[in-house]
């Protein structure tokens, strides 16, 4: 069997100027297609997890793909992070700036409790931009963004310096 690592990099694409000129687009979707990479995925991630956390926060909408399975084998709460406009009142709202625009998030306050332990979990670390902004939402609800797991980081963008001063448990599968 050839490293999990390897393995992922296989199964993701680079698909230029998509959605937009100048983006280079990073393709996952050929993972899902793989049922036993995506378990070793999935495994892994519960193993950086395991009795760290209380929940997992998934982040719309490809943190969706693999944040509800690592939530139930660590037998925690999944709460959705969701883009403005999705979730149903009551909610709790962050802007925060992209590259090239802005854009909000929102979560369920009281489903986070004080003091709760949380995982971030998404597809993708590119800038940082939308994994901080979902840790001071988590923040401002009273929960501690305690880990922040990724399949892949895009190191040259220097998301995880932008993680950092939340906190310094950061995974990425690949890099
Ligand atoms: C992508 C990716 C991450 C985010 C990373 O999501 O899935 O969520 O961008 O970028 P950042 O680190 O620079 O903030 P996108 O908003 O494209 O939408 P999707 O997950 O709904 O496809
Ligand atoms: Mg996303």
């Amino acid at each position: 069997m050839n490293s999990l690592t390897e393995d992922i990099k296989q199964h993701i694409t680079d698909v230029r100027d998509f959605p937009k000129e100048g983006i280079l687009y990073k393709d996952i979707s050929s993972l899902f297609l793989n049922t036993e990479l995506c378990h070793r995925i999935v495994l892994e991630f519960v193993k950086f997890s395991k009795n760290k956390v209380d929940a997992v926060c998934g982040i719309e909408s490809r943190g969706f793909l693999f944040g509800p399975q690592i939530a139930q084998l660590l037998n925690v709460p999944f709460i959705m992070i969701r883009k403005s406009g999705k979730l149903p009142p009551p909610v709790v709202s962050k802007n925060y700036n992209l590259e090239y625009n802005k854009a909000t998030i929102e979560i369920k306050k009281h489903f986070i409790s004080q003091g709760q332990r949380i995982l971030i979990h998404d597809d993708i670390l590119a800038t940082g931009g939308t994994a901080k902004a979902c840790a001071e939402l988590i923040t401002e609800c009273g929960g501690i963004a305690t880990q922040f797991s990724f399949i892949a980081e895009l190191s040259f963008l220097n998301g995880t310096q932008t993680l950092l001063p939340h906190c310094n448990e950061i995974h990425s599968l690949v890099s």
